[in-house]
C-alpha cells in the first residue's frame, strides 16, 4: 500500500487522454505538478452506462464507483492521527518562513504514513466501547481501517499542518518594530482570516464543486494515490518492502543532515572557485554559493534542493534553470562589473540604502505616531533599492500580469468550451438547486450537505472578531481595509477558483495586494508598515484558502466522503494548526532574533528571514513612502506589467506560426520563466545548478529510461526524503537552540570566517 504507483498512473491516465501540456503550480503551499489533464477527453462505447459517461475520462479511470455509506470515518483512530500529523507539520512550515531554503512538510507522507499507522492503530487498539458521559459512546476501534480515513486524514493536515500568512505580519512588526502583539490577538487574526477563506469557499462551491466538468487536477491526482493505496493493501509483500525502503531512506537523509546544517556546513555550499582561489574576490564571488553568484557551486543540503526534482515536470524545470543563469550568472556580474546599473551597492540584499550604500534607517522615517517624518525624509534623502531586489520586482510583476494572458491565450479553447457548458447548464436548469445526474454527484446524495448557513455563521463570526481586532487598533491597519479587502476577495474567489479548478494554476495575488494597499492607506495620515501585511493576508487567504478548501472538497467528492465530515475536519486541522504556528513563531524569534534581525550573520545565510525583509521593504516602499514615489524612482518597474502582457503573446504568435517547430514554444512558459527571475539569491544561491543535476537524473533519465523503477520509487523517495531531512531540522533546533543555544565549534569544515571557505569574499564583506 502507498504511494509509489500513484500521480504515475493519474499521468497515464492523462496521456492516454490527449494531454500535452503540464501545469505547474506557483502555489504558496503545494509544489507538485501535474500534467495537465484535458477535461475533455473521452471515448465510450454503449456499454458505460450514461450517469458515468457523463464524467469525464480521466475522472471515470481514476475514483471508484463502489462507496460503503455506514463505513465509520470520524473515529478516535481519526483524531489521534490527525493531531500526531499537524502538530509537526504546522511547526515545520512555520519554521521554514524565517529560512532562505526549505522543503515543505511533505502531504505525501502525512498520506502514506498516517496510512500505515493506522492500520497498525486497527491492528493494536482494544475493540471497546467508551462513554462519554451525556455525549454518548464511541468505538475505540470501530473495525478495519478504511481508505475514506487516510482521506479525511490527509484533508485535515492539508489544512492545518501548514504555515499562517498572518506570521508575516506579526514578525515583521516583532523584528524590525519591537512591536509584540498580544497572543490571543495573533492567534484569533490567524484562526478568522483562515475561516474567512473557508466561508469564501461556500460561494464558490455551487459553480466549482458539483460540476464534474471541473476536474481539479491536483484533487484527482490524490485520490489516484488513494486508490493505488487501498488497492495495494491487498498485496501485503509488495508493501512491506516498499514500507522499508521509505523508512530506511527517511532515517539515512535525517542522519546525513546534521551534517550540512550543524556539524559540517561546507556540505551545503561547495564552492569550487574559493578552494582553487581562497583569496582572490572575484573567484570567490563567482564561486560563492552563499552570498555570491553560485557558479560552479554544489550542495549536498536538501534544503537547496528539495523534491521539486521528483515532481515538476522536466521541461519546467529546464526554464527555471535557464531563469537562474540569466539572473545570477548574467545580470548580478553585468552590475557588478558592468554597466547595467550605476547604483551598485546593496547588489546581494533586498534592504533598502541610502545613497552612499549604507543601509537606511527605515525606522527614523516614521514619526512616533507612524506618519512619514518629511524633514527626516528631506535629511536622508532618496530611498535606494540594490539593483538585484529591482529586478526582483520587476519580474514579479511580470510573473503576475503573464499568469493571467498566458492561460488566456493558451487556454483559451478550453477555457471558451468550458464556459459555454457552464452557461448551457445554467440554461437547462432552472431551478437554482442545481441538479447533477452523474453517479458521483448520485452517489453524494445519500450524505447531508453542508448547509449554506454554517457558512454564513462561520463567516459572521469571523467578520466581527477581525473586525474588533482592528477596531481596537491591535493589529496595524485602520478596519475599514478590511472591508474593501474582504469585498476585493468575494469578486476574485469564483474567476480565480475557476481557472485554478480547471488548469491547476493559482495566480500568486500577494504583490498586487500590496500595491493596492498602498494606494488606499495614502490617503490615511497614520500608517504602520505591518499594514500592509495584515491586508495581504486578509484578502489573499480569503481566496487561497477558499480554493484549498474547495479543492479538499472534491477529494471528498472523489473519495465519498460525507461532505459535513470534510467540513468539520477542516476547521478542526486549522483549529489545531494555528496555536502550533504561534508558538513556533514565538520559538523561533526568541533563539533566532539576533539572525533575523541583522545583528549578526547567520553562518549558514539560512535563518536570515529574507521573506520577512522583503516585506518589510515592500512596505517602506509601498505604505510609508507611497507606490507613487517609488515608481518615479524606479520609472522602469511598471514596465514589468507590460513585459507580463506582452511575453506571452509573442510567443503565442510564435507558437501558431510555428507549431510544429523543435523550438517548442508553447513550453516555454513565461510565468515560470518570470517568477523563477523574481526569486532573490543573494542570501543563498547554491543550489540551482544541482537542482538541474537532479532533476536531469530524476525527471529525464530515470523517468525515460529506467520508467518501471521511477514509477514504483519517485514519489515515495520523495516524501521520504523531504520528510527525513525536515525531521532532522527540526532535531536539530530542539537539540542545539530551542533552551541553550549550543554552537558548533570551529573546524576545517566549519571555518569561522567562512563555511565554504571563501575568505576573500567574507574578509570583504
Ligand atoms: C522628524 O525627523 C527629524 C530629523 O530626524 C527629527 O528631528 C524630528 O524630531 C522628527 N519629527 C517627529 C515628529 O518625529
Ligand atoms: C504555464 O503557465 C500558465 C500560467 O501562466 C499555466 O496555466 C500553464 O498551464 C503553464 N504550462 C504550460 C505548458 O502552458
Amino acid at each position: 500500500m502507498t504511494g509509489t504507483k500513484i500521480p504515475e498512473d493519474a499521468l497515464e491516465t492523462v496521456r492516454k487522454g490527449q494531454a500535452e501540456t503540464v501545469v505547474e503550480s506557483i502555489s504558496t503551499k503545494s509544489n507538485v505538478s501535474i500534467e495537465q489533464i484535458d477535461s475533455e477527453a473521452g471515448s465510450f462505447d454503449g456499454e458505460i452506462p450514461p450517469d458515468i459517461a457523463e464524467l469525464p475520462q480521466v475522472v471515470r479511470d481514476t475514483v471508484s464507483f463502489e462507496d460503503d455509506p455506514t463505513t465509520p470515518i470520524l473515529t478516535f483512530r481519526y483524531f489521534i492521527l490527525s493531531i500526531i500529523f499537524i502538530v509537526p507539520g504546522a511547526f515545520i512550515d512555520t519554521m521554514n518562513t524565517y529560512r532562505t531554503t526549505s522543503a515543505a512538510y511533505s502531504i505525501f507522507f502525512v498520506q502514506i504514513a498516517s496510512h500505515w499507522f493506522g492500520k497498525w492503530l486497527a491492528k493494536v487498539l482494544p475493540k471497546k466501547r467508551v462513554s462519554l458521559g451525556k455525549l454518548g459512546l464511541f468505538d475505540l476501534n470501530p473495525g478495519p481501517w478504511s481508505i475514506k480515513e487516510t482521506a479525511l486524514i490527509t484533508i485535515t493536515a492539508n489544512s492545518g499542518a501548514t504555515g499562517s500568512q498572518g506570521l508575516n505580519s506579526l514578525s515583521l512588526a516583532e523584528i524590525y518594530y519591537g512591536e509584540k502583539v498580544n497572543a490571543a490577538v495573533a492567534i484569533f487574526f490567524m484562526w478568522t482570516i483562515v475561516f474567512v477563506g473557508y466561508s469564501y469557499a461556500g460561494i464558490a462551491r455551487n459553480f466549482l464543486l458539483y460540476d464534474p466538468q471541473f476536474i481539479w487536477p491536483l484533487a484527482l491526482m490524490q485520490t489516484t494515490l488513494f486508490q493505488t493505496q487501498s488497492k495495494s493493501d491487498l498485496d501485503s509483500k509488495q508493501s512491506s518492502k516498499q514500507m522499508k525502503v521509505f523508512f530506511c531512506v527517511l532515517i539515512g537523509v535525517c542522519v546525513w543532515h546534521f551534517f550540512p546544517e550543524y556539524v559540517w556546513p561546507m556540505t551545503s555550499s561547495l564552492a569550487f572557485l574559493c578552494w582553487v582561489a581562497p583569496e582572490n574576490y572575484t573567484a570567490n564571488f563567482l564561486g560563492s554559493g552563499l552570498g555570491g553568484m553560485g557558479f560552479l557551486n554544489f550542495t549536498l543540503d536538501w534544503s537547496n534542493i528539495t523534491s521539486s526534482i521528483m515532481l515538476y515536470p522536466y521541461w519546467v524545470q529546464v526554464v527555471e534553470f535557464v531563469a537562474f543563469v540569466l539572473g545570477a550568472w548574467i545580470l548580478i556580474p553585468s552590475v557588478k562589473w558592468g554597466g547595467l546599473s550605476s547604483f551598485k551597492s546593496g547588489l546581494m540584499s533586498n534592504s533598502l540604502f541610502l545613497a552612499n550604500g549604507t543601509k537606511y534607517p527605515t525606522t527614523d522615517l516614521l514619526t512616533p505616531d507612524l506618519q512619514l517624518n518629511m524633514t527626516a525624509y528631506h535629511e536622508l534623502g532618496e530611498v535606494y533599492l540594490g539593483a538585484q531586489r529591482a529586478w526582483n520586482m520587476f519580474f514579479d510583476y511580470a510573473a503576475y500580469v503573464s499568469g493571467f494572458v498566458w492561460v488566456v491565450v493558451f487556454g483559451y479553447s478550453s477555457l471558451s468550451s468550458s464556459f459555454k457548458k457552464l452557461i448551457k447548464a445554467r440554461k437547462s436548469n432552472s431551478s437554482l438547486s442545481l441538479q447533477y445526474t452523474d453517479r458521483l454527484n448520485k452517489m453524494q446524495a445519500v450524505y447531508k450537505e453542508v448547509p449554506l448557513l454554517w457558512y454564513i455563521i462561520l463567516f459572521a463570526a469571523s467578520f466581527i472578531t477581525l473586525l474588533v481586532i482592528l477596531a481596537t487598533k491591535s493589529l496595524f491597519m485602520p478596519w475599514w481595509c478590511l472591508i474593501v479587502g474582504l469585498v476585493f476577495g468575494s469578486i476574485i474567489v469564483t474567476p480565480l477558483g475557476w481557472l485554478y479548478a480547471l488548469s491547476n494554476f493559482q495566480l500568486a495575488i500577494g504583490t498586487f495586494n500590496e500595491l493596492l494597499y498602498g494606494y488606499m492607506i495614502q490617503l490615511q495620515s497614520s500608517r504602520h508598515p505591518a499594514g500592509a501585511t495584515v491586508y495581504g493576508a486578509i484578502a489573499g487567504d480569503a481566496w487561497y484558502r477558499a480554493q484549498y478548501i474547495l479543492q479538499d472538497q472534491k477529494i471528498g467528492h472523489y473519495m465519498h466522503l460525507p461532505p459535513r465530515s470534510v467540513f468539520f475536519s477542516q476547521i478542526f486541522g486549522e483549529l489545531i494548526g494555528v496555536p502550533i504556528n504561534y508558538a513556533a513563531m514565538r520559538w523561533v524569534l526568541s533563539s533566532k532574533m539576533d539572525y533575523l534581525n541583522g545583528t549578526k550573520e547567520d553562518p549558514l545565510h539560512q535563518w536570515t528571514g529574507q521573506s520577512i525583509t522583503s516585506y518589510n521593504t515592500n512596505a517602506i516602499q509601498y505604505v510609508v513612502l507611497g507606490p507613487s514615489r517609488l515608481f518615479k524612482n524606479y520609472p522602469v518597474l511598471p514596465y514589468g506589467f507590460l513585459l507580463g502582457a506582452g511575453a506571452p503573446l509573442v510567443l503565442y504568435a510564435a507558437y501558431r506560426f510555428f507549431p510544429n517547430s523543435k523550438l517548442k514554444f508553447n513550453l516555454w512558459n513565461t510565468t515560470v520563466f518570470f517568477s523563477t527571475l523574481s526569486t532573490f539569491y543573494g542570501n543563498i544561491s547554491t543550489g540551482p545548478l544541482s537542482l538541474f543535476i537532479g532533476g536531469t537524473i530524476t525527471m529525464f533519465y530515470a523517468y525515460r529510461y529506467k520508467h518501471a523503477l521511477w514509477k514504483k520509487y519517485n514519489y515515495l523517495l520523495a516524501a521520504a526524503i523531504d520528510t527525513g531531512y525536515n525531521l532532522a531540522i527540526l532535531l536539530i533546533f530542539i537539540c542545539f537552540s530551542a533552551g541553550k543555544v549550543i554552537l558548533m565549534p570551529n573546524w576545517w569544515g566549519n571555518n569561522e570566517l567562512s563555511v565554504e571557505r571563501c575568505f576573500a569574499l567574507a574578509k570583504a564583506g
